[in-house]
């Protein structure tokens, strides 16, 4: 069996999952659980979007056998007294910034395993970290489960696919691909050995000009060229570093990487 675990309102990314699980496996279930426990901001978990008809549909052309939509107390019932208690990487990235949300995903993510059984497991690499911590918690309690990683899914400007995306205003949306024009620029500048801090400035420059020209407002929470292996940031180019960002469009919150190196 192959399990892709989502928050629903899909879209190509999951989709990409998906076709994925379908070409390894016999038998695809796919979840759809908004997670409270990994939301660390609840006006975050109000407002995330929910299209539970949509996605039904979609999956259901899709030819998936299952769709396991369980509600709140199905997957945690109250009262809550345990958590999967992450460390390591999890102190730097979305971890830093959302405090508490790899417990809340390692969480729920185990939960999910439970109900699957020994399968194959699909995730997309749009959230490195995440992979990161989940492979840590396969390995760390034996779960019988094997951990596919799916490349990230664009739109044709370059903007990763998110379920967050379709939150943007219009201006927000024309200046949101410039994250990923920030990693062709810093990628064409990159060279192994060199410093990383100039290519990473005029990667800066490149996202809050873009928002500047198209009237956003951009916050910038990281942007940084760290390892693949434990996400430490990197002061040069090395094989493996990648390129990582989080920014806040208008208050909507995106996050991205890529190799900086072709593999
Ligand atoms: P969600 O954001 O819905 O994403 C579900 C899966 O789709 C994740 O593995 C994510 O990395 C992948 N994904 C999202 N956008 C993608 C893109 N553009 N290209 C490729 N893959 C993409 O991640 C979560 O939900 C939750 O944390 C979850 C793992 C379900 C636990 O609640």
């Amino acid at each position: 069996m192959g399990l892709v675990p989502t928050m629903g309102a899909l879209h190509d990314g999951h989709f990409g999952l998906v076709e994925e699980a379908k070409r390894l496996c016999d038998r695809v279930c796919v979840s759809i659980f908004v997670n409270p426990l990994q939301f660390n901001n609840a006006a975050d978990f109000d407002r995330y979007p929910r299209d539970i008809d949509a996605d039904a549909a979609a999956l259901e052309a899709m030819g998936v056998a299952a769709v396991f939509v369980p509600g709140v107390e199905d997957i945690h019932p109250a009262p809550i007294y345990m958590h999967i208690a992450t460390s390591g990487i999890v102190d730097r990235q979305e971890g830093a910034y959302r405090p508490g949300h790899f417990d809340g995903v390692a969480t729920v993510v185990s939960k999910l395993f439970i109900a699957a059984g020994r399968s194959k497991v699909f995730f997309g690499e749009k959230d490195y970290q995440q992979t990161r911590v989940i492979a840590d918690l396969i390995r760390e309690f034996h779960f019988p489960v094997e951990m596919v990683v799916v490349p990230t899914v664009r739109e044709e400007d370059g903007l990763a696919m998110s379920s967050r995306n379709r939150l943007l205003t219009a201006a927000a949306r024309s200046a949101a691909p410039a994250l990923y024009a920030a990693f062709q620029a810093g990628r064409s500048r990159a060279v192994q050995g060199s410093a990383t801090a100039p290519v990473l400035a005029s990667m800066r420059e490149v996202i809050e000009g873009r928002a500047a020209e198209a009237g956003a407002a951009v916050t910038i929470d990281y942007l940084e060229a760290a390892s693949g292996e434990d996400l430490r940031p990197s002061d040069r180019f090395e094989a493996d570093t990648r390129f990582f960002v989080a920014a806040s469009y208008d208050g909507v919150r995106l996050i991205d990487n890529v190799a900086v190196f072709e593999k």
